[in-house]
């Protein structure tokens, strides 16, 4: 495992967080009319087979579209051929993608080798066993590599339900009920988890038909506050304590709202002091994506050892994947057979993409390429001068621009046209994450893109 990461500089964690609360408190400026009439004319003059066919789908899709992340106005591009740091759609236009489905092709997509080991196990045994693959064995041994002091790793077939799993298992290791995330944090769309989040600007919950009672167990704490989470624990005392507290080592919905250096230290001192369990959860930033192979281990994030991990997405390089490993024997114990189930949880198609995964991104040093290439990327974004950024920040590969004006999803749609594919997961922040195999060409071709993006988008 590589331990040398690519961070030269720490930001001003309390710097940042102020402008974007400065930001975040404007209001929300339309785009002109004139500019949304262009950008209208790109989909209807270039993505003429787009619209038609998610004009048919509305007939058997509700809206037309199943993937959060393919809501896109005025809709969403059929992607016809994935490859690499690429996408084209049905039209024949080229993406670079630095969305990557939100996180899981890792290696890019569509990538040989582990398409070739999932092939291979597809003639072997087709996709479901539903009783032991020996592949199921060796993932878990490739897994106790990368993170030496973990003693076991249960498969689990998404991030959602390796989150469910972790805080029932809290809750059965402490014998407590409640647990608190972090506000603003996304752990899917569980009805304990999807605690709270709403949609911008509209005071408006984003998940509905869950009963009081299921999340009354599940409380917050504000972001990267070790006060709030302090008073939130004590609060819990009263009500018979707290099993587990859940974060995103980078800070909540994948460090868009930044955390301080000794953060996630603090959050296991707390922990210890409540009997608590840490479960980090690592969805977004597992299997060296951030220059490290679980950002929990990175110095620079607290160096500190949690009792649950749970992540999914970039483990099996896209293939339905997810799972948790933990700490210490007792706690290992609760995860035996017959505590939870799940129909795909170890299938061979995802443990057979899962080690072709971990094999590549070990063999080829990915992870340490991830550190570099984040590096070139931030350094080549700033490098830019472009007065639209106000500064750029990330570890190894999952990177974020904060933007002077609240104007993200007009770059978002600004950049799609321009043949760059982002997101972004607040009014005031690009989400970058390029695939760990983006070569130095693929970087600086987005930097150049990036480049152009017009700083009077939020006025327009
Ligand atoms: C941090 C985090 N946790 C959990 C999840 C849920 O994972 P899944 O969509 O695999 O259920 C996500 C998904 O985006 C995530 O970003």
């Amino acid at each position: 495992m590589n331990a040398s990461y690519g961070v030269s500089a720490w930001p001003n964690v309390r710097e940042v967080n102020e402008k974007m609360d400065r930001l975040v408190g404007m209001p929300l400026l339309p785009i002109r009319e004139e500019a949304m009439a262009r950008y209208l004319r790109y989909f209807d003059s270039k993505c003429a087979g787009s619209k038609a066919m998610i004009e048919e789908a509305k007939g058997c899709i509700p809206g037309g579209v199943q993937h959060n992340l393919a809501f896109n106005y005025p809709f969403p591009l059929v992607i016809d051929r994935a490859e690499g740091a690429y996408l084209y759609d049905i039209d024949g236009n080229r993406y670079i993608d630095y969305l990557q489905a939100g996180g899981p092709t890792l290696l890019g997509s569509n990538y040989g080798p582990v398409n070739e080991k999932v092939w291979e196990t597809v003639r072997h045994s087709g996709p479901v066993t539903g009783l032991f693959h020996e592949y199921e064995m060796k993932l878990a041994r490739l897994i106790q590599t990368c993170v030496p002091s973990v003693e076991l790793y249960r498969c689990l077939a998404s991030g959602t339900e390796a989150d469910m799993v972790a805080i029932r298992i809290a809750r059965t290791f402490t014998g407590k009920e409640r647990v608190i995330k972090i506000g603003g944090a996304y752990h899917g769309w569980s009805d304990q988890l999807v605690y709270s989040l709403h949609i911008p600007y509209t005071q408006t919950y984003e998940a509905h038909g869950i009963p009081k009672a299921v999340s009354g167990a599940t409380g917050e704490a504000f972001p990267n506050c070790l006060d709030s989470l302090r008073r939130a624990l004590e609060a819990n005392e009263a009500q018979g304590g707290t099993a587990a507290v859940v974060v995103e080592p980078f800070g909540p919905e994948s460090g868009t709202r930044l955390v301080d250096r000794d953060y996630n230290a603090g959050v296991r001192a707390l922990c210890d002091e409540h009997n608590a369990l840490m479960i980090v959860d690592e969805v977004q930033t597992g299997m060296g994506r951030t220059g490290a192979w679980f950002a929990f281990q990175r110095d620079d994030l607290g160096g500190i050892t949690p009792d649950i991990v749970t992540f999914a997405k970039g483990v099996a390089g896209g293939f339905p994947m997810g799972g948790m490993i933990s700490f210490g024997e007792e706690l290992s114990a609760l995860f035996s057979p017959g505590t939870h189930g799940s129909t795909f949880a170890g299938n061979p198609l995802g443990a057979a993409a899962a080690l072709a995964t971990i094999g590549v991104i070990e063999r080829e040093g990915l992870v340490a390429q991830a550190n570099e290439r984040g590096e070139q990327l931030r350094t080549g974004i700033m490098a830019t001068d472009n007065p639209l950024f106000a500064s750029v920040r990330g570890r190894g590969l999952l990177n974020a621009i904060v933007l002077t004006r609240p104007c993200a999803h007009a770059a978002v749609g600004w950049a799609l046209d321009h043949g760059l594919i982002i997101n972004a997961p607040s009014p005031t922040v690009l989400r970058l994450a390029p695939p760990l195999i983006a070569s130095e060409q693929d970087i600086n071709e987005a930097i150049g893109i990036l480049a152009l993006m017009p700083n009077d988008l939020a006025t327009e």
